[in-house]
């Protein structure tokens, strides 16, 4: 027998049953399903992270589309138990869906959304704000004041790395790598150096202009470079961050041997996901390069570290917080929240799903469409022409 889950409905006379897996931030979204005839059941339980089992009890027998977050399995069983059940969307609350098995999916006719644009800017900031925090040792500096050590100014007290002029290097510059690339140069003009299966044009034609925008000012323009491998960034650059999906062509991207190769007190940040890093490799690489530091928000085996991790003064780490902004966290509940919706009341697909500002705009109704299917193309879904 299926275990009891506590959870909260809303609208309970609603025709199409939807399930989040978790309380999500604020209430538009919860308003938007309501509205549409839905009886919207969001879990309550305790737990932080819900087992396979516990989402199956929440599906049920009849269920049309879940909600979930990026903690949970989404394989086969849960794709198997979601059709039985008659459903046909899930979304995740993330832009990165490497929790989900697409081909599963695909098999039961699950269309599969995420949450891409409104996380580009938060999750940008907190990678610029674990560069500067591990440049410039803010973290052991804040726990020295703390313990009551500091005694007066000295010359060589938690002196850091200085930012400007320095080269910039990001592996994976899409959205969020691009976002990043532009708050470094315009902020502490670095040079950029970049890696990424695909040449970010937009990315080279912004700092090219922006070189010449410095020039006319009389100050030293920045540079730009397309390294042909993700190696070349890791020799060049001072400051290392890392924005690439998580693969099999990703995993373990940073190893012991690409570790070897940076700069010794070159800044290595990870605000992607934990497994593109050898975490181990990098405790092992930490422990014998006190000059070099990390900023990390995501981990290989989350929720904990590798053992030593926790010790490393050169590491600065926060619990996966870079989405934590209230506008992003409220923009990722409304685009889940759409994304089951539109695929329940057979809506097609939003034709580009980097153009999302017509879903969040609160004061109109979001276009009668899906903001972002995964899978859409494979599902053969139609796309909208709004
Ligand atoms: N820490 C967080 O809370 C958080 C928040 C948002 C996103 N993320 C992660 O960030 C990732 C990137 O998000 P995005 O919106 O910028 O995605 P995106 O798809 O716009 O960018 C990913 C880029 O990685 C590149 N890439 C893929 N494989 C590569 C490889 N082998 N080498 C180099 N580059 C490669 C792609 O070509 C693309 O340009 C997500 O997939 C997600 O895992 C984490």
């Amino acid at each position: 027998m299926a275990k009891p889950i506590s959870i909260e409905v809303w609208n309970p006379a609603g025709k199409h049953r939807v399930v989040s897996t978790k309380s999500m931030p604020g209430t538009r979204w919860i308003r938007l399903l309501t509205d549409a005839d839905c009886r919207l059941e969001i879990c309550t339980e305790k737990k932080t992270i819900l087992d396979v089992e516990d989402i199956q009890a929440l599906i049920g027998d009849k269920c049309d589309g879940v909600i979930g977050q990026l903690t949970e399995d989404w394989g086969e069983t849960l794709f198997s138990t979601l059709k039985r059940a008659g459903g046909t969307a899930f979304s995740n609350m993330a832009v990165g869906y490497n929790n989900v098995d697409l081909n599963a999916a695909n098999t039961y006719g699950i269309a599969v959304g995420n949450t891409p644009g409104v996380l580009t800017e938060t999750t940008a900031e907190l990678a610029v704000a674990l560069t500067v925090s591990a440049s410039r040792r803010v973290v052991e500096a804040d726990q020295f004041m703390r313990a009551g050590l500091y005694d007066g100014w000295l010359p060589h007290l938690f002196v850091g790395n200085l930012l400007k002029g320095q080269t910039v290097g990001i592996i994976g510059a899409g959205r969020i790598g691009s976002a990043y690339a532009r708050m470094m140069v315009e902020g502490f003009k670095m040079n950029l150096i970049y890696y990424d299966l695909y040449q970010s044009t937009r990315l080279e034609k912004y700092m090219t202009a922006y070189g010449e925008f410095l020039k006319s000012q009389g100050e030293a323009p920045v540079t730009w470079k397309r390294a042909s491998t993700a190696e070349d960034v890791l020799r060049d650059a001072d400051v290392i961050s890392l924005h690439p999906i998580l693969d099999k062509t990703t995993y373990h991207l940073i190893n012991k041997d690409r570790l070897s190769i940076m700069k010794k007190e070159a800044v290595l940040v990870n605000a992607s996901r934990g497994p593109v890093i050898d975490e181990a490799a990098l405790v092992n690489h930490l422990k014998a390069n006190p000059m070099f530091r990390v900023g990390l928000d995501v981990f290989e085996d989350e929720p904990y570290m590798k053992p030593g991790l926790a010790e490393q003064k050169n590491a600065v780490v926060v619990p996966h917080i870079a989405s934590a902004s209230k506008w992003t966290r409220e923009g990722m509940a409304t685009l889940a929240a759409l994304n089951v919706l539109g695929k329940v009341k057979g809506y097609p697909v939003w034709p580009d799903a980097n153009k999302l500002e017509p879903f969040l705009d609160e004061n109109s109704a979001p276009p009668a469409a899906c903001p972002s299917i995964v899978n859409a193309k494979l599902l053969g879904l139609e796309v909208s022409k709004l």
